[in-house]
């Protein structure tokens, strides 16, 4: 049975129940087959399962989607019951915030700064915020990120590390449409149009991870995945394409690494990222 629960006081008693190992997905809601991985791979590695539902305002600049972001409440709960979850915490944000925006934030040092942290000035300080509090509320001993946001699941590696923050941070690999299209709750905002458009994210990285394969150096991955990004319908503004090491660690590239990208298709902001393998330079 999927118990739902609203305030941190129901979430306490619930949580002081559940014994054995207790994973946590944290989520806006808006649930998709890239969330039920993720839950899935919870259900696998833990006792007990803890789903979060919130739409955080902290993480949100002030011309994006807020407002407009979707909230689908007894959907993601039929979801969450489909998929043996125990727990469903749903906070209000007078919940999560009773005193306002916290005026004590994370700072997630020069990566938050970069990539993601360069168009959306403050989301990571709300997003690790928000992590933080979330896991002091849920108390688990696994949490489980998609790697569709590979930056924020870096990061949430990194502060759970720089902090002593004492949880298995679990990357579970991005689900995709048979087209290649990253799933994405943002991908409900695009027109049948825009949706084929939204396709150039997707071309450009298996474009890139190809040419690895193909033994090509770093320079020539990027730019196979340029022109492949490039090559299909006029519409994605391209914000960043970007190679860097797994750990998104700035420095020169080899074996392990990850091609990044960001666009525009309309009025949406799209990620997307794949593992690259690049092999030595002979
Ligand atoms: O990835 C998300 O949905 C959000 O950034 C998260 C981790 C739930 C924090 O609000």
């Amino acid at each position: 049975m999927t118990r739902l629960v609203h305030t941190r006081a129901e979430l306490a008693e619930a949580r002081s129940a559940l014994t054995g190992r207790v994973g946590v997905v944290m989520t806006m809601g808006a649930l998709h087959e890239g969330h039920e991985a993720l839950l899935r791979a919870a259900r696998e590695r833990a006792d007990h399962v803890i789903v979060t539902v919130f739409v955080n305002p902290l993480q949100f600049g002030p011309n994006e989607d807020f407002d407009r972001y979707p909230r689908t409440l007894d959907a993601d709960l039929e979801v969450c019951r489909r998929a043996g979850a125990d727990l469903v915490f749903a906070p209000a944000v007078s919940d999560m915030y009773p005193e306002g925006a916290p005026q004590v934030r994370l700072d997630p040092g020069p990566l938050g700064e970069d990539l993601e942290g360069l168009s959306r000035p403050g989301f990571f300080h709300g997003v690790l915020t928000v992590v933080l509090k979330l896991l002091q509320l849920t108390r688990p001993d696994l949490t489980f990120f998609g790697e569709k946001d590979y930056q924020q699941l870096t990061l949430v590696r990194r502060m759970c590390r720089d902090l002593e923050v004492p949880v298995e941070v679990v990357g579970v690999p991005t689900v995709r449409e048979s087209d290649g299209l990253a799933l994405s709750s943002r991908n409900r905002y695009l027109s049948d149009p825009e949706r084929q458009v939204a396709l150039s994210l997707s071309r450009a990285l298996r474009a890139g991870a190809e040419a690895a394969e193909a033994g090509r150096d770093a320079g020539a991955v990027l730019t196979a995945a340029h022109a492949a990004f490039g090559a299909g319908d006029p519409g994605a503004r391209l914000d960043y394409l970007v190679l860097t090491d797994p750990e998104l660690e700035p420095g020169p590239v080899q074996g392990p690494a990850r091609l990044l990208v960001a666009a525009w298709v309309g009025r949406t902001r799209l990620i997307d990222n794949a593992p690259v393998l690049l092999h030595p330079v002979s």
